[in-house]
């Protein structure tokens, strides 16, 4: 006989409680979040010794509020002025000194620019009473321009537009990441291609919309070239604050919608086990409609490129997600065959299991089961 189903009302009030749970028990405590303050203070001092007048600044998640307790630290060292002949000479150099300071330090070598890993492999050896040498961090090499800087900003002015995008970042995240599909290393999506796809649908998709395009409205007379336009030549435009009342308004007074955090994953994970072409489209949330395909873009098959230390690697355009700034750049590259295959397997269980489970415990187990 089938199965007596429960009434998905009570599927979504699930979903709510253990999102709101989960939100709770991740969210960094105002301890971690001074101990990666003092950490970063202390890799800064090291990186200084290295270039005296250059700076660590951050960017990613706990910059942009969607950290978890797990979260890495992300940081770019920034010099001023022209990059430097070697972009490898003062990433070496800080590697020798970061380790004389007695932290685990990897050297990327398969990335398009220089990245140290600090913390990110485990080490038996490791003192275990420094709470900071257990916090992952990655440090770049830049400037203050950096687009990395810009998108940071991007999705902390949509996490003020709505304060349901930052419960779903942090579910979907949890998922993606007890699911295993969070690993640019092992061919699948980042955390900040996770992102944009939940705004993409927060935008697009959701009716009616519960974030508005910050990017695809006029720009204000008088605003000033450097916040309209990057010294790489990309459009960095977008509305700073708060405007979401105004701008629905102007926009022809749409309704609120009023969706909990439940119905709202539900849709996001129905939409993309179902609707999204993958093969067809590209997510472009700076666009009007949020959708653009692969074949205007010109983004078919897979491109070889080297970096200045002559080591390859592939761009690839399985899976695509424009960067709301870098217009050129696809955040899902790193998406293999598999991977791809891998994250739509998942859409369409997460989607599946929405409908097909009773009680709390039986969708933590089910749900966020470790892959
Ligand atoms: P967690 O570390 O998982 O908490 O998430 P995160 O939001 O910090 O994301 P992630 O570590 O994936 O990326 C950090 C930041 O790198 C993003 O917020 C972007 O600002 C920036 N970024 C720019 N381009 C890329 C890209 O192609 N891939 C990734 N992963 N990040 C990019
Ligand atoms: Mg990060």
């Amino acid at each position: 006989a089938p199965r007596q189903l429960p009434p998905i009302e009570d599927q979504l009030k699930v979903i709510n409680e253990v999102a709101e749970k989960y939100i709770k028990a991740a969210t960094p405590s105002e301890e971690d979040l001074a101990i990666r303050k003092e950490l970063k203070e202390d890799l800064e001092k090291i990186c200084q010794q290295v270039s005296p007048n250059g700076t660590l600044e951050l960017f990613g998640s706990v910059a942009s509020g969607f950290a978890t307790v797990n979260s890495d630290l992300d940081l770019i060292f920034c010099e001023d002025g022209e990059p430097r002949e070697d972009p490898f000479e003062v990433p070496i150099k800080l590697t020798e000194k970061l380790k004389q300071a007695g932290f685990n330090i990897l050297m990327l070598p398969k990335t398009r620019v220089p990245i140290i890993k600090v913390n990110s492999t485990p080490d038996p050896n490791q003192d275990t009473s420094d709470p900071k040498k257990a916090i992952a961090v990655d440090i770049g090499f830049g400037h203050k321009s950096d687009l990395a800087f810009r998108n940071t900003e991007l999705l902390q002015t949509y996490a003020k537009c709505d304060a349901r995008l930052k419960p779903m970042v942090l579910f979907v995240k949890w998922w993606s990441k007890m699911r295993k599909i969070n690993n640019t290393y092992r061919g699948t999506l980042s955390s900040y291609g996770y992102v944009l796809m939940i705004i993409h649908y927060l935008i697009n998709i959701v009716k009616p919309p519960v974030l508005v395009n910050l990017q695809s409205w006029g720009i204000p007379e008088g605003t000033p070239e450097s916040e309209v336009r990057h010294k790489d030549g990309w459009n960095i435009w977008y509305w700073k604050e708060h405007k979401e009342q105004e701008l629905l308004a102007q926009n022809g007074g749409i309704t609120s919608n009023k969706a909990d955090i439940g119905l709202l994953l539900r849709g996001f994970f129905e939409y993309y086990a179902k609707d999204f072409e993958w093969n067809h489209h590209v997510i472009s949330i700076r666009t009007k409609g949020g959708l653009l395909t692969k074949v205007e873009k010109d983004w078919k098959s897979a491109i070889h490129r080297s970096n200045k230390a002559e080591v390859e690697y592939k761009d690839r355009y399985l899976f695509a997600i424009e960067d709301p700034f870098e217009t050129t750049h696809n955040i899902s590259r790193t998406c293999s065959s598999t991977g791809v295959k891998r994250i739509r397997f998942e859409f369409n269980r997460a989607s599946r299991l929405i409908h097909f489970f009773s009680g709390e415990q039986a969708f933590r187990d089910t749900f966020f089961e470790e892959a």
